[in-house]
């Protein structure tokens, strides 16, 4: 099964696909997570990714389409994934199918995590993430057992640095006029789903579940 995951920053893409990846034994793929990694690493695609991402703007098309194409290029993918934060604009959504259908392999399901902007400020300050394995954690409704440190892997938890309030207006407003327009292309494919992403983390994952079956 392959699923691509919508939404706005902070709609919770990370937080469900991370459940849904240990659900359906696939593999999440996040390319926020990827560039995060670089950074942490101090790689040249690290770099370059770095000076946009603190911005608030996205990572140009040609570094960020050649590095996820790989990615699901890997074995573990042979049986689907679930991607989360790609594709982010049209042209990055047309390489993707263009790669898929050379290989007669296509999208099943494109999640839209519904929430509107107001809700998202809040949750964002209250973000802590793990650099190591992914995780994420909100210091009031999605506590860590042991506080600064990931339940997963004993890591340190840290506030990512997009994560401040103007940089979150700018990351919102760039979904609005290049992600958002997503929404449409894959309705018109009929693979759009919507969840309402105001609900508990939980009540969530179950309508994507009744989609996905
Ligand atoms: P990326 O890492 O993808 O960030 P994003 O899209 O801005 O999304 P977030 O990870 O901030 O939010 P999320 O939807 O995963 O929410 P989460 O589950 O954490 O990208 C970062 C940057 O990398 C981009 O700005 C861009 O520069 C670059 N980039 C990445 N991909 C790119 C691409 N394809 N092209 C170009 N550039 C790219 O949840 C948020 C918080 O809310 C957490 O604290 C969580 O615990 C909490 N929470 C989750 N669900 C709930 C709930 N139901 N109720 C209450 N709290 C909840
Ligand atoms: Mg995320
Ligand atoms: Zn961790």
């Amino acid at each position: 099964m392959k699923i691509i995951m919508l939404g706005a920053p902070g709609a919770g893409k990370g937080t469900q696909a991370k459940m849904i990846a240990e659900k359906y034994g696939i593999p999440h793929i996040s390319t926020g997570d990827i560039f995060r990694a670089n950074i942490k690493n101090g790689t040249e695609l690290g770099m370059k990714a770095k000076s946009f991402m603190d911005k608030g703007e996205l990572v140009p098309d040609e570094l960020t389409v050649s590095m996820l194409l790989d990615r699901v290029g890997k074995p573990d993918c042979k049986d689907g994934y679930v991607l989360d934060g790609f594709p982010r604009t049209i042209p990055q959504a047309e390489e993707l199918d263009k790669a898929l259908s050379g290989r007669n392999e296509e999208i099943d399901f494109a999640v839209d995590v519904d929430v509107p902007d107001e809700n998202i400020v809040k949750r964002m300050s209250g973000r802590r993430a793990c650099l190591k394995c992914g995780a994420t954690y909100h210091m009031e409704h999605i506590p860590p057992r042991k506080e600064g440190v990931c339940d997963s892997c004993g890591s340190e938890l840290v506030l990512r640095d997009d994560d401040k309030a103007e940089t979150v207006q700018k990351r919102l407003q760039v979904y609005h006029e290049q992600t958002q327009p997503l929404i449409e292309f894959y309705t018109r494919k009929g693979i759009l789903k919507t969840v309402d992403g105001t609900q508990d983390m939980k009540d969530v994952f179950g309508a994507i579940v009744g989609i996905l079956g």
